[in-house]
């Protein structure tokens, strides 16, 4: 049995329900945020994403993302274009290159699914079931992204965060200096081989091909608003360490995942329909975990990337 459109019904997932009505418009005092694991993340209650917020409400919620890295809003029954709205208070939104993963009329919705409509995937399928920073293979990888669950597996399919600052913070001396300066290679490309071999998406086309060339980035980075480094880690789109041999390139690059992947570091999201998670992509990597019946379950997000700069 195949997985079929957004209309039907399935018992084997929980399905977005209109939350009861609440405040026109949240004010500073209103929101309460709360930390939400000791590694990263935090809880953000008394808050409707759909509302029309003031520079200085957007503020705070900036000043709490840059010091938790991941921000989580619960019970969030918005709108696509809402979603939209709120995202860009927070930066220029990108439209994904799998154009035809993008909402229609709203190419800001990039849509994560294993649902088909008519047989054909309504969205991509497949994506980031391994570690990674979204658009690392971008010349101006993400600022961050704000995920919203709109049906998601009565068990499994959650979303593991790792924080790269304290994995940073972690390292011996000597290590951080070996590090200093190092570059490595990231590609589109190479991942999505992956995807198209186990039959989830087509390949790229000569177009897509063309506006994802590789890039190179530091192994180490700033954060541009906090100025704290960590480590720029996207095991799945990496290729290589700039001017190692493979065998040296492989062994540090997994060197350095098993360590920013150790559970001290790491926050795990069992989500909840209209959970909306809104991650720092310069200070995380994450993996989306494909442990449910991906033939008979149902999970569909709506993800907004934001932009960000060159990492330094
Ligand atoms: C992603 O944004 O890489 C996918 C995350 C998820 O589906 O949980």
């Amino acid at each position: 049995m195949s997985v079929t459109g957004e209309s039907d019904t399935s018992t084997r997932s929980r399905k977005s329900k209109k939350p009861a009505s609440k405040p026109s418009r949240a004010t500073k005092s209103d929101i309460s945020i709360s930390k939400a694991s000791q590694a990263l993340g935090a809880l953000v209650t008394d808050i409707d994403l759909s509302k029309d917020f003031s520079d200085s409400e957007i503020a705070t919620l900036r000043d709490a993302f840059n010091t938790h890295g991941l921000l989580l809003f619960r019970d969030q029954d918005i709108s696509p274009e809402a979603h939209v709205a709120f995202s860009k208070r927070f930066g220029e939104l990108e439209h994904h290159v799998l154009n035809d993963a993008l909402l229609e009329g709203l190419p800001e919705i990039y849509i994560l699914s294993n649902l088909k409509k008519n047989g054909k995937r309504v969205g991509r399928a497949g994506a980031g079931h391994y570690w990674h920073s979204d658009l690392s293979y971008m010349a101006h990888p993400s600022l961050g992204s704000l995920l919203r669950s709109i049906e998601v597996p009565e068990v499994g399919g959650d979303t593991m965060f790792a924080n790269l600052a304290v994995a940073y913070d972690a390292l011996s001396e000597p290590m951080k200096e070996f590090l200093e300066g190092l570059e490595a290679e990231h590609s589109f490309a190479n991942v999505q081989k992956r995807v198209v071999s186990l039959g989830l998406n087509k390949p790229l086309t000569p177009e897509q091909l063309a506006q994802t060339p590789s890039v190179v980035h530091p192994l180490v980075r700033e954060h541009p608003e906090t100025g704290r480094k960590s480590l720029f880690l996207s095991p799945g789109f990496t290729t290589g360490i700039v001017g190692m041999t493979n065998e040296e390139s492989a062994a540090i690059l997994e060197f350095l995942a098993d360590h920013a992947s150790q559970p001290r570091f790491v926050y795990r999201h069992a989500w909840k329909p209209n959970d909306v998670v809104f991650w720092d992509n310069r200070t995380l990597m994450h993996y989306a975990i494909n442990d449910y019946d991906y033939e008979n379950d149902r999970r569909h997000m709506h993800r907004t990337t934001i932009r960000g700069e060159r990492a330094h």
